[in-house]
């Protein structure tokens, strides 16, 4: 107790002679300083390690509109991160997905309806909860930066910024889009003529989106002052951002042209954000108010403690805000001595019509509509599979139809049924035979897949932990496609007429092998396609028991009973097939 106290006195006297260095501190600001207990520097954060909950975010999505696959497509990258931690079972996982609602944006939005911003927002960002809800994006907190607790943490954070003297007042002159929330320097723009009007406007020449000129007062923030550091911590950190591509413009960006950064807007142009602390004209810049999202559900600005989660372990992000998260957002808490985020895993467009699909352009997919199409699971392994990594792709329904039939129904679900659904053998009695230890000598076909099955798990993990979850994908079904090929060339319906059946013979090795495959795959497969995937371990009469089904029992060898399924496949719900027949193919 007595520590705490004296703790608590040294850090007021500490502050006491900060502010009265720094005559522009208020006083009634210093008073709420004094009292407000304090994150430790950057490095001196007391939970690190590997035990820290795994932390990954979602950007939060502007309210403007409904969401699109683009939008289900960042939640489920980040869904499949948290899930595969839950797999891996080391640690404690946890996710962040909300809503941004703060901005011109949102206020010419809620004009444009005639609705009052606030009620835009509370309507809005249900059709983003339940999106999070129809993905089966398993998040533990779902934020609105209308959130009091976020408000009070952004305005703490400026306090901080302008107490370490890394805001000023100045004129700021520049091209602002309102679609993009950026202000633009000269160097970016360009005058275009808009095809579907022949209007023309000058729009930015990274997004396209239009500019308007504004001259203003406003604050600013020094982030040219963050030149060197980043650039030291870029090549410190060279797997900062993930595809690592993405990091060669980001430093080329900061090595040549980093200026101050307006954050604030004068009410005269935008009310609907959080007022600059002390300054009733100004509402802080919505890109400052949405990045501190990350460390209000850290808890920002109270001091961690056992259970912190921060940093973030990973910030999924679209291509577009990659330079918010990757400049600014390093900056800002470089300056509070904060810790920064561990990585950043930034992802290209999906494309409808070769344009990016956007709510602006309108030639959005409904995710819903998607996902009642050709189910959930299928949209989680299409968009992970076929997604943007480093390059835009292209949304098609024939590709999900096509990927649906050949790899899922084609080759998962019918080598499953094959297997489970043979009246010819009895999979269990093959497994028992196994783990006994009674399987025969054999032929090198049955070795050499057994020896591929126990490579391939560490294989995906590798792939996980480079953020690669497209990749990790293709290595799950890598397993199933070999043992496809296996099953098919070892023909074991043919050796069923001229084995012994009663003494283990080479149908147990075939049969043991596609089991354990299929037992493997399943397991590694439950971050991508949950509900599929505890399907097909029920098929396989996989024990639901948490340990029968993480990471540590996608072994070789590892389970010992199962091989009887725990549901009826000839009847009921599914009727047996993993992958039913689809109603309608275009
Ligand atoms: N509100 C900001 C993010 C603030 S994070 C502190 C924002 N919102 S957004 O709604 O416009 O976009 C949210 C995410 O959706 C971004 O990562 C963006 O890249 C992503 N996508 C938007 N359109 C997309 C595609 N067409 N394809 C893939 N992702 C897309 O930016």
């Amino acid at each position: 107790m007595l520590e705490i106290e004296l703790r608590a006195l040294t850090r007021a006297r500490r502050l006491a002679r900060l502010t009265s260095r720094r005559p522009w501190i208020c006083s009634p600001c210093r008073n709420t300083l004094a009292r407000r207990p304090q994150w430790r520097a950057m490095g001196t954060a007391p939970v690190v390690g590997d035990k820290k909950p795994f932390y990954v975010t979602t950007p939060i999505f502007y309210v403007n509109a409904a969401p699109h696959v683009g939008h289900m497509y960042t939640m489920v990258l980040a869904d499949v991160l948290k899930r595969w931690q839950v797999l891996l079972g080391n640690r404690d996982a946890k996710l962040l997905t909300g809503t941004d609602e703060h901005g011109l944006k949102i206020q010419q939005a809620a004009a444009a309806l005639g609705m009052k911003p606030q009620d835009l927002c509370n309507e809005n960002c249900q059709t983003f909860r339940n999106l999070a809800s129809a993905a089966n994006v398993d998040h533990d907190h779902f934020i609105r930066t209308t959130d009091s607790e976020h408000k009070d943490a952004v305005r703490y954070f400026w306090d901080m910024l302008n107490h370490r003297g890394y805001i000023y007042t100045s004129k700021h002159e520049g091209w602002y889009s309102v679609s993009d929330e950026a202000f633009y320097p000269i160097s970016a723009v360009q005058p275009i003529v808009e095809p579907q009007t022949g209007r023309k406007l000058v729009a930015s020449i990274e997004t396209g989106k239009e500019v308007q000129w504004t001259s203003e007062e406003n604050y600013h923030f020094r982030l040219s002052a963050f030149k060197d550091r980043l650039l030291e911590f870029y090549r410190n950190n060279p797997d900062f951002i993930t595809p690592r591509n993405y990091m060669t413009g980001i430093m080329r960006s900061v090595s040549t042209k980093l200026e101050d950064l307006s954050i604030s807007r004068p009410t005269s142009r935008l009310k609907w954000g959080i007022p600059v602390p002390y300054d009733n004209s100004q509402v802080i810049y919505v890109w400052l108010d949405a990045l501190v999202n990350y460390l209000t559900y850290a808890g920002y600005p109270f001091p961690p403690n056992a259970k912190s989660i921060w940093p973030a372990d990973v910030h999924v992000v679209g291509k577009d805000i990659l330079r918010f998260h990757s400049i600014y957002w390093p900056a800002f808490l470089m300056a509070l001595d904060l810790p920064l985020p561990r990585r950043i895993m930034a992802h290209a467009h999906w494309k409808m019509n070769h344009e990016k699909m956007s709510k602006s352009t309108n030639n959005v997919v409904n995710p819903h509509f998607a996902i009642d199409r050709h189910g959930l699971d299928t949209m989680r392994f299409f968009l992970i599979i076929d997604g943007p990594q480093t390059t835009d792709s292209n949304y098609d329904n024939a590709f999900i139809v096509e990927r649906y039939k050949k790899d899922l129904q084609g080759i998962l679900g019918n080598l499953t049924s094959r297997l489970m659904r043979s009246k010819r053998w009895n999979v269990r009695e093959s497994i028992t035979i196994a783990v006994e230890g009674r399987l025969p000598e054999t032929i090198s076909e049955n070795l050499r897949h057994k020896e591929f099955l126990e490579s391939m798990p560490d294989r995906v993990k590798a792939e996980m932990e480079q953020l690669d979850p497209r990749r990790a994908l293709n290595s799950v079904m890598e397993i199933i496609k070999e043992t496809n090929r296996f099953f098919h060339n070892m023909s074991p319906w043919a050796l069923t007429h001229h084995v012994d059946l009663s003494r283990p013979s080479e149908l147990d090795w075939i049969l043991y092998n596609t089991a354990e495959s299929l037992r493997i795959g399943g397991i590694l497969l439950q971050p991508f396609m949950p509900q599929k995937a505890a399907l097909l371990l029920n098929m396989l009469g996989v024990s639901e028991e948490v340990e029968k089904r993480s990471f540590s029992a996608a072994r070789y060898g590892a389970d010992a009973d199962y091989g009887v399924p725990s549901l009826d496949l000839k009847r009921g719900k599914f009727n047996g097939t993993l992958f039913p027949p689809l109603l309608c193919e275009d």
